[in-house]
């Protein structure tokens, strides 16, 4: 074994006062979820999953998902009142709160660690009923195929994905989540196997034997449900990005790819970049990152319509209050004028109805083909102007989601690149600006 792997899998695997101590905070959590569940007729079983009963956990990064098996006849109602109840109930004096993925659960954080407390079906493998019901036949499928060796080579993936930046399922990341690397461990035996595999990956590449037709750029089937696609949840970015990781990887191994590498902005870049900066009222984490996400692409789209050329774009939420849009613009401010196409002369209405139209242009005029052309100043050509005269008066035309136009109106900025952000904003900022070092690097 390399040097440098055998370094990784030291920060990777948790240290043996660690697990004690997880342990130890696992049955007590374990004990009060089983009290507060006792009390209520339709619960099955409570049950520890995730990361922590898979024995996949990263070290220093543990968090606790706890199952609440409810009964298949439970009601939707039913189900997600006596799911809060419980998580509330067993997480009191913690300081709990609601999230929302598909189904509201219950999280806290608890000496350091986040535990989940989540409802779900006691179903028969292959009859969810709740996008939770799976997680239970995850952990039974890893326990039953996985060694403790293969455990650890699943750390070895996840701290990898975590250096290149691409760890995690969740909206806000578009990455590999946690089983996703249990999958691919499976598959291709060891965290090499799955690195050397990656950087042969093609376009569409399957793993697994799908029960149809997947168009991602990475389909990778649940090995607990052939219908599902692990892959829907990976960007194309991201699943590219994972691919030149793993290529780099294998021509120079070094620590950088399980560390990460800090970001720092072009300058050059951010002052064609901009901002638009606003609160949003609290709300889960998945929810407004789906919405600033698809805010970003209207708002890009309507930048593309208006002449600005956007490069690259990025969303930022920072799971309190603050959201924002980036732009990469080739320019900040373009030509002030533009130059119209009109018809022919030879195409006697439409001519008429182009010359009435544009009768208090700058210039119209004939060119040498015999086409009509008229010049006009432009409404907007600052790109910030524009942007803020549209989320003051043209948010929904925009296709802004309706989601944040409460939000947006309540306030927002448009700042540029340059101008003092938040730290959440900043690290935006950097990747939108800066050659991503650690997928592109070739010499070192
Ligand atoms: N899960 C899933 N699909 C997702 C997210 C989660 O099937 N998109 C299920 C998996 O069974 C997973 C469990 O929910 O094991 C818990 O999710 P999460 O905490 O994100 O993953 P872990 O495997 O626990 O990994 P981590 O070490 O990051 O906590
Ligand atoms: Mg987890």
């Amino acid at each position: 074994m390399s040097r440098v792997l055998e370094q990784a899998r030291k920060i990777s695997i948790p240290t043996r006062q660690e697990e004690e101590k997880t342990e130890e905070l696992a049955d007590f959590l374990i004990k009060q979820v089983n009290r507060e569940a006792a009390r209520h007729a339709q619960v099955v079983a409570v049950e520890l999953g995730g990361s922590y009963a898979k024995g996949t956990w990263l070290r220093g990064q543990m968090d606790f998902d706890i199952f609440v098996k409810l009964k298949t006849d439970t009601g939707e109602k039913e189900f997600e009142e006596t799911g809060k109840k419980i998580g509330f109930d067993s997480m009191k004096k913690f300081n709990p709160h609601v999230r929302y993925s598909e189904h509201p659960y219950v999280e806290a954080e608890i000496k350091g660690t986040r535990v989940n407390v989540v409802p779900c079906y006691d179903v028969e493998k292959g009859q969810w009923k709740s996008a939770a019901d799976r997680s239970s036949f995850h952990t039974k499928f890893i326990l039953e195929s996985f060694d403790d060796a293969k455990k650890n080579e699943v750390r070895l993936l996840k701290k990898f994905l975590k250096g290149v930046g691409i760890y995690g399922a969740e909206i806000a990341k578009e990455g590999f989540g946690g089983y996703v690397a249990e999958v691919l461990v499976h598959n291709y035996g060891s965290f090499l196997g799955v690195i050397e595999a990656a950087s042969n990956f093609t376009q569409g590449h399957v793993i697994g034997n799908p029960s149809k037709k997947f168009e991602t750029s990475l389909v990778l089937i649940d090995p607990v449900d052939s219908n599902r696609n692990l892959g829907t949840a990976i960007s194309s970015q991201n699943a590219a990005r994972f691919i030149l990781a793993a290529r780099a990887f294998l021509k120079k191994q070094s620590m950088v790819f399980f560390t990460g590498k800090q970001r720092n902005a072009n300058r050059k870049n951010l002052k064609n970049a901009l901002i638009v900066r606003f609160d949003y009222k609290w709300r889960s984490p998945d929810i407004i990152w789906g919405q600033v996400k698809r805010g970003t692409t209207s708002l890009a789209g309507q930048l593309e319509l208006g002449g600005f050329e956007v490069i690259r774009k990025a969303a930022v939420a920072d799971e309190k209050s603050e959201a924002a849009m980036l732009f990469l613009l080739r320019l900040p401010a373009i030509e002030k004028f533009t130059v119209k196409n009109g018809p022919e002369v030879y195409r006697k209405m439409d001519s008429e109805s182009f010359i009435s139209k544009n009768s208090k242009n700058i210039m119209t005029w004939i060119d040498e083909s015999g086409r009509i052309l008229s010049m006009q100043e432009r409404e907007f050509y600052d790109a910030k102007k524009f942007l803020e005269h549209l989320l003051r008066k043209n948010l929904v035309q925009a296709g802004v989601p309706s989601g944040i136009i409460p939000d947006i109106r309540r306030g927002f900025r448009v700042l540029h690149g340059n101008q003092p952000v938040s730290k959440s904003i900043k690290k935006a900022l950097a990747e939108v600006t800066s050659t991503d070092g650690l997928v592109f690097s070739t010499n070192r």
